[in-house]
């Protein structure tokens, strides 16, 4: 009996360990470009937001993507994860103040972005809201 006991509570131990004890993980990284929705093409989305459009295409777009569908330097902001909930506004003003520190992705750090106003960040912030918007990212 003895034994069964013990070969009982390994499998039990087995068990948990198998299915409750691993760590979950966090995030996992997307490829860029993957389970992003279908970008809506540019004048459709952005009517009357073509300073935002210009300033994001001439600060950001190298690594966040034309329509902000990432690139291989940095993430697509169509995406959940930056949907205004998750990020708010003051991320951006933050992230090209600062920069960002690599958390939710395997892209590295963003450096800070110099030469960018905080009202042209605001500007830059409206654009991509309106992308997201019509690529039903919230
Ligand atoms: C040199 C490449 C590069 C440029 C240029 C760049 N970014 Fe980023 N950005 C990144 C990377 C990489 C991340 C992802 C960091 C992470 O979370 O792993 C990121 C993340 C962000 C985030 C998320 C911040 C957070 O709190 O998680 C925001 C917002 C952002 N960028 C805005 C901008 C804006 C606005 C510009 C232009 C003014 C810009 N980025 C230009 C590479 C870049």
């Amino acid at each position: 009996m003895k034994i069964v006991a013990a070969i009982l509570g390994v499998i039990v131990v087995g068990a948990l360990f198998f299915y409750g004890w691993h760590t979950p993980k966090t995030e996992t990284a997307v490829k860029p470009g993957a389970s992003v929705s279908p970008v809506v093409p540019p004048g459709v989305t952005v009517a009357g937001d073509e300073l935002g459009q210009q300033l994001f295409k001439d600060n950001c777009a190298a690594c966040h993507g034309v329509n902000g569908t990432g690139s291989e330097n940095g993430p697509p902001f169509m995406h959940k994860v930056y949907e205004p909930n998750h990020h708010g506004d003051m991320a951006f003003q933050l992230a090209a103040k600062n920069g960002v520190r690599a958390h939710h992705w395997n892209f590295g750090n963003m450096p800070p972005v110099a030469g960018v106003t905080e009202e042209e960040v605001t500007e830059i912030t409206k654009f991509i809201r309106k992308l997201q918007k019509a690529n039903g990212i919230f």
